[in-house]
């Protein structure tokens, strides 16, 4: 008797919640903007306005929100998990590589989607927070700022990207490619030594990394300092 009873609550329960409400499903963006008007107007320049449930692709359903307008009804990706959420298109059915990503050296130290990307603040350029490529890169790699700048390809205005990616790779160091190819990729060249005979088959296999240096010093052709390009690989000789 006691279990009937208990059932018959749950259930009275249960269908009190459905009429009011309780259960939440999508209402799409047009609904979002009824309170979130300040969203609006960015809205068409976003790229996501393409995808599939708009807004609710990464806010998930707002039916519950829309009535409770509670934040604890809707979710937040910052404060969730962005690369589940993210990655569900971008990395399942995208262009971006999950197992790249994962073994990348942006995972590995714990950084997510967002903090690169900013979904709101548009003005598109693959969404950086109105940031150019290399500035992004800066921020962190400080390191590199000034060399790079002075460099020929700094001056030449490359962007950190046109050899890494950022969001991994399977190559060492996130490069795009494999060993000269990176480099080949825009320097229709074998690498050339200035003595060596160039049937040599370990003449052929030189890094050109070997000589030059990708982010540039000051000095012309890109090549390390005077006196310390031929001891990086004749260590023997002196
Ligand atoms: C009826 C008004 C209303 C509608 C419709 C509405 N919201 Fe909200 N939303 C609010 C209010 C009010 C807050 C602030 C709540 C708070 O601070 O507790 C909020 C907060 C949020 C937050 C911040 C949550 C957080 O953790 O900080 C997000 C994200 C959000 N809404 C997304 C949406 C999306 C997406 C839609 C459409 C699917 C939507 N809202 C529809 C009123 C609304
Ligand atoms: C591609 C994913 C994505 C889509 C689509 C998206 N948002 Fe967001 N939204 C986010 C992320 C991530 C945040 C956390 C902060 C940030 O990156 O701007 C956020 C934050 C918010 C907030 C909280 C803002 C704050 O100040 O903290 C609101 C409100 C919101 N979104 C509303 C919307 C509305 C309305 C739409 C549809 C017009 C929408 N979002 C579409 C990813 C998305
Ligand atoms: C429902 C699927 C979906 C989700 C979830 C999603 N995106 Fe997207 N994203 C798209 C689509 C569709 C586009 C526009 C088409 C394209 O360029 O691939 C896009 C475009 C982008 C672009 C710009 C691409 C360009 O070339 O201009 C970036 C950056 C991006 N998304 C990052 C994110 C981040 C970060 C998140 C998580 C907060 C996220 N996306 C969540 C589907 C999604
Ligand atoms: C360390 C910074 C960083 C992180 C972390 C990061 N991105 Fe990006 N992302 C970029 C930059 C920079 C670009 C622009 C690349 C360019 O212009 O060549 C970009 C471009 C994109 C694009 C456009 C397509 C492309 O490859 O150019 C998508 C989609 C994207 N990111 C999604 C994501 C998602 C999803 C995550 C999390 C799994 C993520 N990003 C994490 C920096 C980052
Ligand atoms: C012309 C191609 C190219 C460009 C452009 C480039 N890199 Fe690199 N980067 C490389 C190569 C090649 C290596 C590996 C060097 C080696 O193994 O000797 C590397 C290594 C790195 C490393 C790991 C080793 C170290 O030196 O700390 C970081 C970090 C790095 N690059 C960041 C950047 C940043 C930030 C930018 C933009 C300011 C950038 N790179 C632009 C080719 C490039
Ligand atoms: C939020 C901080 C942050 C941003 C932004 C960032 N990086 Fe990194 N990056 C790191 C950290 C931390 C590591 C791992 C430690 C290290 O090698 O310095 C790393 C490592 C790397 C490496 C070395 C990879 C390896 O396998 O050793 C390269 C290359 C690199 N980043 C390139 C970039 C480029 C290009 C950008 C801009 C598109 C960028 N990073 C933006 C923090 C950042
Ligand atoms: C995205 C295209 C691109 C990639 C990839 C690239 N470079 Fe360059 N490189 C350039 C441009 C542009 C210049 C300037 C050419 C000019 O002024 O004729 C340049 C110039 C140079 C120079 C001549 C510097 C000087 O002072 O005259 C050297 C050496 C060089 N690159 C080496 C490399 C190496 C090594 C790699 C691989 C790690 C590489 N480049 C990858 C575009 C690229
Ligand atoms: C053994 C050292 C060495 C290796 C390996 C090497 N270079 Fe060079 N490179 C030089 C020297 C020295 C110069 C300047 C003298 C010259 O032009 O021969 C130079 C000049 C250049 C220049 C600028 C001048 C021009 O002729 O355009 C480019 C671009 C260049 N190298 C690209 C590459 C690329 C790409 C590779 C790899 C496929 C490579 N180098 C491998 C030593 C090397
Ligand atoms: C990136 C590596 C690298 C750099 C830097 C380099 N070499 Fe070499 N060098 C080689 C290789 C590989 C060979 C072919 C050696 C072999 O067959 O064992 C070679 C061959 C030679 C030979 C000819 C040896 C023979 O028996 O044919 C001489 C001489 C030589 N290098 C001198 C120099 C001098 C001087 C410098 C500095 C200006 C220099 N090398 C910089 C890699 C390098």
């Amino acid at each position: 008797m006691r279990k009937i009873f208990i059932l018959a609550l749950l259930f009275f329960l249960l269908s009190l919640n459905a009429v009011f409400g309780g259960e939440s499903a999508y209402i799409g963006s047009q609904a979002c903007f009824a309170c979130h008007s300040d969203q609006e107007r960015g809205w068409p320049k976003n790229p996501h306005h393409l995808a599939e449930k708009g807004c609710e692709a990464c806010h998930g359903q707002g039916g519950l929100h829309q009535e409770s307008m509670d934040k604890k009804d809707i979710i937040n990706p910052a404060k969730a998990d962005p690369i589940k959420i993210c990655g569900a298109c971008h990395l399942e059915k995208g262009k971006l590589e999950p197992q790249s990503w994962t073994e990348g050296a942006h995972a590995k130290a714990g950084f997510t989607c967002l903090d690169c990307h900013a979904l709101h603040k548009t003005g598109n350029p693959k969404l950086l927070a109105g940031k150019k490529v290399n500035e992004l890169c800066y921020a962190c790699h400080s390191d590199k700022e000034e060399i790079f700048r002075k460099g020929r390809h700094g001056r030449q205005g490359l962007q950190c990207t046109a050899c890494h990616s950022p969001h991994g790779t399977k190559y060492d160091k996130m490069l795009k490619s494999e060993g000269n190819e990176v480099c080949q990729a825009c320097h229709e060249r074998e690498p050339h030594h200035f003595i060596a005979d160039k049937q040599n088959k370990k003449m052929r296999r030189l890094p050109c990394t070997g000589c030059h240096q990708p982010h540039s010093s000051a000095k012309q052709y890109l090549i390390y300092k005077k006196g310390e390009l031929c001891v990086h690989c004749h260590k023997s000789l002196y």
